[in-house]
């Protein structure tokens, strides 16, 4: 399963160290290649030759060891990863990674990983409540890192709580879900419209809005990943656009209304609609043929609605399974709710575009995915590439019920 992935393990000093062995043996099962650094706390617990020997490569520990004759070891050794997995990880490095310490070789590495960083933590259960680990915790995370919730229970020093490293099984199946990409859209033919639309009132001016299409592009590529066909409609963007060679069909278009022509066009094919495009409500009633003159004084621009494309594809939308956004800045959960009965959706993704780290332009989204069966599911801040996993992921329980449903 995990044949050609490079793993790095970092061990750190705590008394779940010797469980490390038993994470070796199990990614090298599935065929992975593991590393294994180790800070001097890590090697008071279990010894570099254990894992030496389960690994199958030289265990580093030390900052200022040459690796291979002139190579700088900390620097060679992450820069080819696909992961860097800390476990157990204490809480003297959460926070010297969080304060961007890198005083040993497992630091230093972890300063210049640019793959993936899970940390799995172990600590006593006062330990991991400190607000200050905590504190560290978050800010690890909203720079990307991965973490894997620790167990509650009894604990080495006596006491019973949080702070357990997670079992392995969980371990395992976290470095699976982050490496392996998933095939579970093969089959489907996913429909994504992106971007903001644009309302001309003369050649040279236009109502829009802040949409930048982030979140309909990365939504179009994971699905593409986990091996959809894949239609994106964009509006008009600044983004790059897919390469013919990553096979998404991108159909570009500029107002609501093309953008309802193009979606209604190939709907037939879709099984999977995703409306994450934000389309003008309103267009001027008229458009002039040539650049409005200044002519002093106010002006008034008279308005009417565009179509309502979610409306229409979900009164319409037979056995497909279809999702649209709601950017709300108020109620934002009953609000998107409603706009989901309303508009017969399988699934709306919400979020409140008054967070500075959520909705237009930015790279994070902060949003809650709710389904028709109200199953709410608030999420952290995260990039929308991981959104549009998390939106997927949703979307295959769904879908998968409603075959199983069929079957019966
Ligand atoms: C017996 C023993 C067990 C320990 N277990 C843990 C632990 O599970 N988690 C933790 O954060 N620190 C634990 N510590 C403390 C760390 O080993 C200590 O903070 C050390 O400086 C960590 O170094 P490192 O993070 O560079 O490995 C333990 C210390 C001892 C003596």
């Amino acid at each position: 399963m995990l044949t050609g992935k490079r793993i790095i393990l970092g061990i750190t000093g705590s008394i779940a160290a010797y469980k490390a062995a038993e994470i070796v043996r199990r990614l090298r099962s599935l065929n992975a290649e593991v590393w294994v650094v180790m800070t001097r706390g890590g090697t008071e617990f279990i010894t570099p030759l254990t894992l030496q020997t389960l690994s199958g490569h030289t265990v580093y520990t030390e900052t200022f060891a040459l690796q291979e004759g002139s190579k700088i070891t900390h620097i060679n050794l992450i820069k080819d990863a696909d992961l860097f997995l800390i476990a157990p990880a204490t809480a003297n490095i959460i926070g010297k990674f969080a304060a961007g310490i890198g005083d040993d070789l497992l630091t230093t590495m972890a300063l210049a990983a640019r793959c993936p960083v899970i940390i799995a933590p172990a600590m006593d259960s006062d330990m991991y409540d400190n607000p200050i680990l905590q504190n560290n915790i978050a800010q690890l995370k909203e720079t990307g890192c991965r973490f894997i919730e620790t167990e509650e229970g009894e604990l080495a020093s006596g006491l019973v709580g949080k702070g357990r490293l997670a079992n392995i099984e969980v371990i395992i199946s976290t470095v699976i879900d982050l490496l392996v990409v998933k095939k579970d859209m093969a089959g489907e033919v996913v429909l994504v419209t992106a971007g903001p639309t644009r309302e001309y009132l003369d050649p040279v001016r236009f109502i829009s809005n802040r949409s930048s299409g982030k979140m309909g592009y990365a939504i179009a590529a994971s699905a593409k990943e986990r091996g959809a066909e894949v239609i994106l409609i964009s509006g008009p963007t600044t983004l790059q656009k897919p390469a013919k060679s990553e096979g998404i069909e991108l159909i570009n278009v500029v107002t609501a209304s093309e953008m309802r022509e193009e979606a209604l066009k190939n709907l037939k094919r879709a099984t999977i609609v995703i409306m994450a495009a934000a389309v003008s409500d309103y267009r001027p009633v008229d458009i002039s043929p040539g650049k409005i003159k200044k002519s002093g004084g106010n002006v008034s621009l008279d308005l009417t609605e565009t179509p309502d494309i979610l409306t229409e594809i979900g009164m319409d939308k037979g056995n497909r399974i279809v999702v649209g956004f709601a950017a709300e800045t108020e109620n934002l959960e009953s609000n998107a709710m409603l706009k989901l009965k309303r508009k017969n959706l399988d699934i709306i993704v919400a979020n409140d575009v008054l967070d500075p780290d959520a909705g237009f332009e930015v790279d994070t989204n902060v949003v809650t995915i709710i389904d028709k069966n109200n199953e709410v599911t608030p999420l952290p801040r995260m990039s929308k590439k991981e959104v549009s996993y998390r939106i997927l992921d949703k979307i295959a329980k769904i879908a998968n019920l409603k075959r199983t449903y069929s079957r019966a």
